[in-house]
């Protein structure tokens, strides 16, 4: 009769829009071919990169270090460590201890950038950084100790030397004028000229994924890739200087800062990024760059998402089709929260009440639907970076003229740390797409602040070396 035809009707519907969720759904499932191609394509873009004719123009920069070697047990003395460009701006001073008492200790201090610094001019963003390490120094007691410096400053910088690089474009949330272009450690020691309050000995300028990278190997020699995974995405790893074009010299070997973030920006990746990948890039402070950046860190997944729940909202398919103001803030899906509502252990109501937090007022059916989004979001993430990750493994093993290659990456970053999946997709595709590598992943304690005090203790003992 009409009731049943009337329950028909309701079921019909339903399946319908089961179909079309699953198909938005779909275009961020990507095959094995898929990915098979992002690794072949990021090997293309890693020497074009390390190559002298394309390395200007190419997507993957392949900034050179000049970081020669990881540590080896015997670097020693105290330092102190700026970090700049992770979740936190944080001062450190670090005690190194080598021979048998060998170890690390630290004292930090983590210091707020408003958001007006991050975005004002430049020499605001450096005399709050001075301002900042003014006031550790007097909260160490230490202001006229003259410690030897390592700035770990994790945006792409190009360097010709391990105390000089030059800022090659802001990434992630910064956007400080009168930065690009210009040195880094200029910008401070003027800074600190401008303070004329004390005096630091800057020996070091390093990326946050060297940093992880000599964490990791101060443990384990075997690590010679760092990786993070949090606000952005980038690797680093030990290359031969020989296949290091842009720099003079064929003996030994020098880390390389991939800056993978930026692969894409030369649109080889177009065929497997989504309307939605277009949407988050066209509302970014950078549209066009870090295409793969914007695929895979902590800083833009929560905006896939977003976008992805909107469009289905407007579709009528979420949320009774409303459009709240939650879900048209920018920023509002943090990766804390990614990682709470893809938590197995969470019930559907706690997923409810996750999203009742942030304002979104949601059905038993929306918060499955919402599970769903952030799952397919996160796991390409993952997927993508293990692609990724292959490339580099697979290039290092051939490098060595190996069959098998057995190595270790050190990690840092909140998307590794606190997403209940990542971490292990990321590890099953390496697996998968590399198989003649055994790769091992160690988490870095505090990669960036150790990581910097280490090279430059390893930078202090080769210049030593230099004046014998
Ligand atoms: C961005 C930066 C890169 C950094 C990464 C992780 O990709 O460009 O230098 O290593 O974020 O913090």
């Amino acid at each position: 009769g009409k009731g049943a035809a009337m329950v028909t009707a309701v079921a019909q519907r339903r399946a319908s829009q089961r179909e079309e969720i699953n198909d938005t759904l779909a275009d961020f499932t990507l095959s094995s071919t898929q990915l098979q191609q992002v690794k072949e394509k990021m090997r293309v873009e890693l020497e074009r990169g390390l190559r002298k004719d394309s390395h200007d123009s190419a997507s993957v920069k392949m900034l050179p270090s000049y970081v020669y070697r990881t540590p080896d047990g015997t670097e020693r003395g105290k330092f102190l460590a700026l970090d700049l460009g992770g979740t936190n701006f944080r001062v450190l001073v670090v005690k190194i201890r080598s021979g048998i008492r060998k170890s690390v200790r630290m004292y930090n201090k983590i210091y707020a950038i408003p958001l007006e610094i991050m975005q004002g001019t430049g020499e605001e963003l450096f005399d709050h950084i001075v301002q900042c390490i003014s006031d550790f120094l007097d909260y160490m007691g230490m202001k006229n100790t003259r410690l030897p410096l390592g700035f770990t400053f994790s945006f792409p910088c190009s360097q010709t030397g391990i105390d000089k690089g030059s800022l090659v474009s802001w990434t992630k949330g910064f956007k400080a004028t009168e930065c690009e272009g210009h040195d880094v450690v200029d910008m401070l020691r003027e800074a600190i000229k401008r303070r004329n309050e004390f005096d630091l000995d800057i020996v070091a300028v390093v990326n946050d994924t060297v940093g992880t990278m000599m964490t990791c190997a101060y443990e384990d020699p075997r690590c010679e890739i760092g990786l993070i995974a949090g606000t952005g995405s980038n690797v680093c790893y030990m290359e031969d200087m020989k296949n290091v074009e842009v720099v003079e010299g064929d003996e030994g070997q020098m880390c390389i800062n991939t800056e993978w973030g930026g692969f894409g920006d030369n649109d080889n990746i177009e065929d497997i990024r989504t309307r939605f990948d277009h949407e988050v890039d066209e509302g970014s402070l950078n549209v066009g760059k870090q295409r793969f950046e914007k695929m895979t860190s902590g800083m833009y997944l929560g905006e896939i998402v977003r976008q992805i729940l909107i469009d289905l909202t407007k579709r009528g398919l979420l949320f009774r089709g409303r459009i709240t103001e939650p879900l048209k803030t920018r920023g509002i899906f943090e990766t804390k929260f990614l990682s709470q509502i893809e938590s197995d252990r969470l019930a559907l109501l706690q997923v409810r009440s996750i999203l009742q937090h942030l304002g979104l007022d949601s059905t038993c059916d929306d918060s499955i639907i919402v599970k769903e989004v952030c799952g397919a979001v996160s796991r390409r993430a993952a997927q993508l970076c293990g692609a990724g990750m292959a490339a580099i493994v697979d290039k290092i093993r051939e490098n060595r003229g190996l069959d098998n290659l057995d190595i270790t990456v050190g990690v840092d970053g909140t998307l590794y740390k606190l997403h209940p999946h990542f971490s292990r997709i990321l590890k099953e595709t390496v697996k998968e797409l590399a198989p003649q590598c055994e790769v091992e992943f160690i988490l870095s304690e505090d990669g960036s602040g150790k990581g910097a005090a280490l090279i430059t203790a390893v930078a202090r003992h080769r210049q030593r070396q230099e004046l014998v």
